[in-house]
This record gives structure tokens, C-alpha cells and sequence, in this order.
């Protein structure tokens, strides 16, 4: 794919090392574009400076919510490389959001191309301080103007960037999660395994309701039976149960994370038994009273692997491992985050170069 560079004249200023960086506040000089019309397919992939972006107030995006995005973050080696995280994964998820949104497709090269060109230009705002890296939001919007409920015949495809900081004010620190027992984000057959805006707004209400009784994110229980455990409103999540890694399986309503991917990997080899399964609220709650439930964490891209120290559910609230980081929770963290960072080997070919 052709992609023309119009660099700017006017470069901000960056972020300086040692200070504290917020979680997606801050963006880049530059940002990749790229449009789609029907009958001429995906075209002028292009990277241009930063800007807001003019549509009609009729865009089909504001109307009835047609689009995707997707998450990856870029990392500074040592010797200041720049480095990617499976990228591939996230332009065949994009194209599996993609198709369950009536949007064309994007091809899987041409998608990591366009991330790795906007990456290598805006290489300086890669931060360098300890947990920091340049989150990029790929995503594609509907905007053909018109009100009637259809797929529309036009999108566009927008990369920005944004050097950030931990997703979690607390960082390491282990968060506290409401387990949701009254709304519910997806079911199955709907566009719960889809990354796309629907999926957050409808997380909002509870996740309000989380923040105002001090709890940091929300788990969601299956729409149906409110029984089954599914994911966390920017993670997927696992336990550490007897010994065991047990995580729920992908079931078509929680997103199918490259982080959980990774991780899962990660687990088998370091000797665990690994279980995709259902896991009910119940079974959480036996593991917990028979001193079995050993760890909890979540992964994502934005929260790396995160420790839940505290879930609540209804009137009870379980507190894990005294509230502290488990022991696998941070090996998890460390391996990971080594072979992000380029800090360790990578021997299962998941780090890509800029
Ligand atoms: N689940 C939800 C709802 C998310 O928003 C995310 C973040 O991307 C994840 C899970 C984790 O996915 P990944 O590890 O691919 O970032
Ligand atoms: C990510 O981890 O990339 C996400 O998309 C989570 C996000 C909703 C902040």
C-alpha cells in the first residue's frame, strides 16, 4: 500500500521524562488516514498532521454508532527502539469487528503497515520512563449522511496516538472490582465479542455505580443468567484457582484480548494447567470460603496485567490474597512486560520492530 507523509509544521511539545503521564489525554503531531467508497474500496492512505476531523451532522457514526476501534501500544527499547506488540492479531480482530459491523475489511498487512508507518513517524513521542508507551487507537468510522438504518457507503480509517502512562491511577496496586448484578453488557449473538463503541457505552451506568462506591472497574455476569462470569469493562479476566488458571472461554459476547492470549501462553509454559470454561459468581465464592480462590487479575492491553485485590458482589465483599499482588500475577506482569519492553528474550516471535 501507498501512503504519502505531510509532516508538520508545527510539532508540539512533548511530554518530558519524569513526568507523570495521564492514560489517553495527550496526542501526537501526526495521525494516519485512510477512506473508503464503495465501488473504489480503501484509498489515500495517508499520514498527516494532527486535526479534528469535519463530517456531516447527519454521519451515519452519530446516528446508529457503525464503527470499530481497536487498541495496541507501541514501547522504547533500551537503545531507543520501537517496538510493537502482535500487531497482526489486532488487525485480524479489527477485521472480525469488522465484519460483524457490516464495515469493509481492512488487509491484514495493509492494516499493520498503516500502524507501523505513523509509529515510525511520531517515534520521538514514545515515552521512555519506566510502565509508560505510546497507546495507538486505530479505528473506523460510518459516514455516509443519512438518516435510514443501513450500512453506509463510506468510513474512514483513523490512527492516533497517545503517549500514556497506567490505565489504572493505582498502577500496580491492586483494584477493587464491582461484580455487576443489574445491567449487562452483551449476550451472545450480539456484538459483545466486537471491539465497537456499543459495547462501552452500555457499560457506563454500572460502571458509575462502581466508581461511586470506590471500586475501579466493573465484571460482567453472562446477559442471560446473570450467573456466569465474563469480563471486565477493559480487560479480560482470570483466576487462579487450587493451583489452576481458569479464565472463561471465548463465547462470542466478551472480546477475545491478545493480552489473555499471551498470558494464557505464558502460563502453560511457566507449567500451569490452563482452563477456558464457564466459571459461575457461585464457584468464586466457594473458592473464596474454602481458601482455594489463590489469585485474580485482569488483562488487557491498556491495564498490561492487572491485580484485582477486592470483588464485591451483591452484599459480600471477597478480599484476594490479603489484598496484595500474587506471586504469578507479577512473574506474569514481568515476563510480559520484559518482552514488550525488549528487556528479555522473545521466543515466541511477539515483539515486532519499527
Ligand atoms: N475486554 C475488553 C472489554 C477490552 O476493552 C479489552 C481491551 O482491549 C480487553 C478485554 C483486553 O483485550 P487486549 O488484551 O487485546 O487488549
Ligand atoms: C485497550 O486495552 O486497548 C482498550 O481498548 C481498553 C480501553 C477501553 C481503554
Amino acid at each position: 500500500m501507498e501512503i504519502s507523509i505531510t509532516r508538520t509544521k508545527t510539532p508540539k511539545q512533548k511530554p518530558k521524562a519524569g513526568e507523570k503521564l495521564p492514560f489517553g489525554h495527550i496526542f501526537t503531531d501526526h495521525m494516519f488516514l485512510m477512506d473508503y467508497n464503495e465501488g473504489r474500496g480503501w484509498h489515500d492512505a495517508r499520514v498527516v498532521p494532527f486535526s479534528d476531523i469535519t463530517l456531516s451532522p447527519a454521519a451515519m457514526v452519530f446516528h446508529y454508532g457503525q464503527e470499530m476501534f481497536e487498541g495496541l501500544k507501541a514501547y522504547r527499547g533500551k537503545n531507543g527502539e520501537a517496538y510493537l506488540f502482535r500487531p497482526d492479531m489486532n488487525a485480524k480482530r479489527a477485521n472480525n469487528s469488522n465484519e460483524r459491523l457490516c464495515i469493509p475489511t481492512i488487509p491484514v498487512e495493509d492494516f499493520v503497515q498503516a500502524v507501523k508507518t505513523i509509529v515510525d513517524v511520531d517515534r520521538d513521542w514514545i515515552p521512555s520512563d519506566e510502565g509508560t508507551s505510546l497507546y495507538i487507537r486505530p479505528f473506523i468510522i460510518a459516514t455516509d449522511a443519512h438518516l435510514g438504518v443501513h450500512p453506509s457507503s463510506s468510513y474512514i480509517f483513523c490512527i492516533i496516538l497517545s503517549p500514556s502512562g497506567a490505565y489504572y491511577e493505582s498502577g500496580l496496586q491492586p483494584v477493587g472490582i464491582w461484580v455487576e448484578d443489574e445491567y449487562v453488557r452483551a449476550v451472545r449473538g450480539g456484538i459483545g465479542y466486537a471491539k465497537t463503541g456499543g459495547n462501552y457505552v452500555a457499560s457506563l451506568k454500572a460502571q458509575q455505580k462502581a466508581y461511586d462506591s470506590g471500586y475501579s472497574q466493573v465484571l460482567w455476569l453472562d446477559g442471560v443468567e446473570r450467573k456466569y462470569i465474563e469480563e471486565v469493562g477493559a480487560m479480560n479476566i482470570c483466576f487462579k484457582i487450587n493451583g489452576k488458571i481458569v479464565t472463561p472461554a471465548i463465547n462470542g459476547s466478551i472480546l477475545p484480548g491478545i493480552t489473555r492470549d499471551s498470558i494464557l501462553r505464558l502460563c502453560r509454559d511457566f507449567g500451569y494447567e490452563t482452563e477456558e470454561r464457564k466459571i459461575s459468581i457461585d464457584e468464586l465464592i466457594d473458592a473464596q470460603d474454602n481458601g482455594t480462590l489463590e489469585e485474580v487479575f485482569g488483562t488487557g492491553t491498556a491495564a498490561v496485567v492487572s491485580p484485582v485485590g477486592k470483588l464485591r458482589y451483591k452484599d459480600r465483599v471477597m478480599t484476594i490474597g490479603d489484598g496484595k499482588i500474587g506471586e504469578l500475577t507479577q512473574r506474569l506482569y514481568d515476563t510480559l512486560t520484559g518482552i514488550q519492553w525488549g528487556k528479555i528474550d522473545d521466543p515466541y516471535g511477539w515483539r515486532v520492530t519499527v
